[in-house]
């Protein structure tokens, strides 16, 4: 989903520069040792560019590496009709990996799991010998996942767990009680932004990066099978081999940092009050998740990052949970669950106040002039 371009429709027509991107990068990661390629439908180009990369341009061995591919079709005959067409499109026969791409709400799992549906369609295929493991990604709240598995239906799982990020624990455990593979997405990324980690983290991990640091907490946990980079340059595999050899449990310089970054959650009088229970509130905000996001910038400096993710929130939808913490949201909260140390109506409001970047609107007719929506 990284490569140059892959973004733009039409999703058939390759830019010689996405090409090329995906051709040095699969070279580079076949020579890195790296055997697992991950897209999806929804990333546009991504098939097409891959399908050309691995078969026509380097003609790697289909033996030698792991395809995983995803989509959300909603009926059984369009399930079968686009895992075709995305075979046509990967050149295969065959995907070691199908997930169902983004079971994010409860109303997700009963529309992909139904009786008929889509699902049982794919556990067809696996029959067939067309998909060898049907899973499921997710970027839903825990409850939901957990739900997802629950189901029996899948031996996988694609979703978010990572240092700054472990509120999935749970449904990573109850993974590994079911024997599911457990992929990590986006563990840079959505990790933390860790590719520009603030000093403050940097100086809690002297003998590696933050990336690397984070890589080997996730495979620290034998329930973690697998990472999903969204490498773009050479730069990023040599970051990449610096995470070997992952070690169960950490090394000694690990734990040294781990017990560093621990500690800073006392750096703020309020972050370490767990408020996970107030996820289902009224308000519509996902008050767990805003807190979450207040916690990494009071104590880890992350501020940049709680933004980016904040941003987000502007348009509800189901893959980014919650609403903006206005003071219309706030008058909403149901304030008898919330503890009664915790200022929580002070909080979101100086969350709003920080995180919230109002839009930039342009002038058409005069581009240069620029104005900032109310
Ligand atoms: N909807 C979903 O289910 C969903 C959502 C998110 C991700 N995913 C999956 O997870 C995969 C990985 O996600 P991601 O692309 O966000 O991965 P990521 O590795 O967390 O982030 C990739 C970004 O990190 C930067 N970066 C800096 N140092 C890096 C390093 N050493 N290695 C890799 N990247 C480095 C790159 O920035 P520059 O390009 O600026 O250099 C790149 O854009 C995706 O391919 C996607 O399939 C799925």
């Amino acid at each position: 989903m990284r490569f140059k371009k892959v973004w733009d429709n039409p999703r058939q027509e390759i830019p010689h520069e996405t090409q090329d991107h995906c051709n040095n990068l699969v070279d580079l990661a076949i020579k890195n040792g790296i055997n697992h390629f991950e897209t999806a439908y929804g990333y546009i180009k991504s098939e097409t560019v891959f399908g050309r990369t691995l078969n026509d341009e380097l003609k790697i061995d289909r033996s030698s590496y792991h395809l995983m591919t995803k989509g959300n079709p909603q009926t059984a005959e369009e399930t079968r009709k686009l895992v075709e067409e995305q075979l046509k499109t990967l050149k295969t026969d065959y995907f070691d990996f199908y997930a169902w791409h983004g079971i994010n709400t409860d109303e997700l799992v009963q529309a992909s799991c139904k009786t008929g549906g889509p699902v049982e369609e794919l556990l067809k295929m696996k029959e067939e010998g067309i998909i060898q493991h049907v899973g499921f990604s997710t970027h839903g709240p825990l409850g939901v996942i957990q739900n997802a598995i629950n189901t029996d239906l899948f031996e996988f799982v694609n979703l978010h767990y990572y240092y700054f990020y472990q509120r999935n624990e749970a449904a990573v455990k109850l993974a590994q009680k079911k024997d599911m593979g457990v992929f990590i997405i986006s563990p840079n990324d959505k990790g933390g932004q860790l590719y520009k980690a603030p000093e403050k983290i940097k100086k809690a991990i002297p003998h590696a990066t933050p990336i690397q640091w984070n890589a080997r907490f996730c495979l620290s946990n034998p329930a973690i099978h697998t990472l999903s980079f969204g490498m773009t340059e050479m730069a990023h595999f040599e970051e990449m081999k610096g995470i070997f050899p992952s070690s169960i449990p950490l090394n000694d310089n690990d734990q040294k940092a781990k017990y560093k970054l621990d500690q800073m959650v006392h750096d703020d009088p309020y972050a370490a009050i767990d408020s996970w229970h107030l996820e289902e509130d009224p308000s519509d905000m996902d008050i767990p998740l805003l807190l979450h996001w207040r916690k990494l910038w009071k104590c880890y400096d992350l501020l940049d990052f709680a933004k980016y993710r904040y941003k987000e929130l502007k348009t509800p939808n189901h893959w980014v949970p919650g609403v903006f913490a206005t003071p219309e949201a706030i008058d909403k909260i149901d304030f008898s669950k919330v503890p009664s140390d915790l200022p929580l109506r002070e909080m979101l409001t100086e969350v709003h106040k920080t995180l919230y970047q109002p839009p930039v609107e342009f002038n058409l007719l005069n581009p240069k002039k620029i104005t900032l929506a109310k």
